[in-house]
């Protein structure tokens, strides 16, 4: 079954639905298990699972918008898809539909995708070019930097300035030329300073090499965080996942913590054995709290997991190469599609069923393998710790 919804050129590729804004509101008293016991940072030896309920009652939804998504660093897309002024892409992030635009000066910009007028949308289109941004319901025009320009019809309206009526500006960053948005950056290190050793951590190998090749979207029936932490462990590999563990070294697999990401990673078995790349080792990258780089010899991949309701989410896949163009190239894509689309069919099938675990009345908390699942315990710690945060609540 190809559970892959949107074409990369499918305009609805960057709704969220049902719009879980930024300014959705959540009452803390409705939210159950968020007690001292429960946020309390662990070791991992001593350490529990986050309490059932985290996942599966309603109210974490609005919640984790709130004090997770709009407060970090989002991905939205390579700097090489909006190369030359007016290119632009739009997403929706924490629910909030944005515009990322090349402005004139060649820099980035990023606004929320709504109109000052009526709250008209200035594209609805996943990507294009644009030399000034007109508003798709009445017209009124933009320019690149977010100005209003052209107001049709509105010369009989009194106390107007154009000048209150811009586009609403949200922080934007490239690092190795990927492009991060945060609604609310205020409590985020810069995504630069995140990721500082990363470079000298992948070392033969390199990110910025690598040309964007195309996007899949996957529609999974469990929570997010579900999601989360199956790609955090390598413990499920020989069960769930008996094809790759094949051509993976299984027994050097290793998970390393740094502050802000984790670091999986593990030598494939012999050389060229994965779709004719070459020998190296694959790494698994998460950044809190919802950035994944798959890096393989030859390839990246960029999955971003986006909450779309308290009991589903929505993974991004964007895939990267060093080649495209060969002929080699092109049979190793498509091997690479095919094989990536296997596993991913087979954690989807799986976290669906855990999430079914998890609303079941049989769990509630569980434990940790100290060998297997530190991956897991750091994200599961970053997010009590976001959730303190957004309670004003300290260590
Ligand atoms: S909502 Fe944009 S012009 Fe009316
Ligand atoms: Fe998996």
């Amino acid at each position: 079954m190809n559970r892959k919804l949107h074409s990369f050129f499918d305009p609805t590729i960057g709704a969220d639905s049902p719009n879980p804004g930024l300014d959705l509101e959540f009452d803390a008293s409705n939210l159950p298990d968020l007690t001292d016991d429960t946020l309390k940072q662990e070791r991992l030896e001593r350490a529990s699972t986050i309490p059932s309920s985290w996942y599966t009652h309603s109210s974490f939804h609005a919640f984790d918008i709130h004090s997770v998504f709009s407060t970090t660093w989002q991905y939205v897309g390579h700097e090489s898809r909006i190369p030359e002024p007016g290119d632009y892409l739009s997403e929706t992030v924490g629910g909030n539909p944005l515009i990322i635009i090349r402005a004139d000066d060649g820099s980035l910009k990023a606004f929320y995708n709504v109109c000052g007028h009526r709250g008209g949308p200035l594209t609805m289109q996943a990507c294009g070019s644009a030399k000034v941004l007109q508003c798709k319901y009445h017209g009124w025009t933009y320019l690149l930097d977010g100005s209003l320009r052209g107001v049709p019809r509105f010369n009989r309206t009194d106390l107007f300035d154009k000048r209150d009526f811009g586009l609403v500006p949200v922080a934007v960053e490239s690092w190795a030329d990927l492009v991060f948005v945060c609604l609310v950056p205020t409590r985020s290190l810069s995504v630069r300073e995140q990721m500082k050793e990363f470079d000298k951590r992948i070392r033969p190998m390199s990110i910025t090499d690598k040309h964007y090749h195309g996007r899949e979207i996957y529609e999974l029936a469990c929570n997010w965080k579900v999601y989360v932490d199956n790609y955090l462990e390598g413990y499920h590999i020989p069960l769930v996942h008996p094809d790759l563990c094949d051509l993976l070294d299984y027994r050097s697999y290793v998970t390393e913590i740094s502050p802000y990401y984790s670091l999986q990673y593990s030598p494939l078995k012999s050389e060229g054995h994965i779709h004719n790349a070459g020998s190296g080792d694959v790494f698994y990258f998460f950044v809190y709290p919802n950035f994944m780089m798959n890096i393989l010899p030859g390839r990246l991949q960029i999955n971003r997991v986006v909450a779309t309701g308290y009991r589903s989410c929505r993974v991004i896949f964007d895939y990267y190469y060093d080649r495209l163009q060969t002929e080699e190239a092109r049979q190793m894509i498509e091997e690479d599609y095919s094989f990536s689309r296997q596993v991913q069919e087979e954690d989807i099938e799986i976290c669906e069923y855990v999430q079914r675990g998890l609303e079941s009345n049989a769990y509630d908390r569980g434990r940790f393998s100290v060998d297997a699942e530190k991956g897991v315990h750091h994200f599961q710690s970053l997010l009590k710790d976001s959730y303190r945060n957004a309670l004003g609540r300290s260590g």
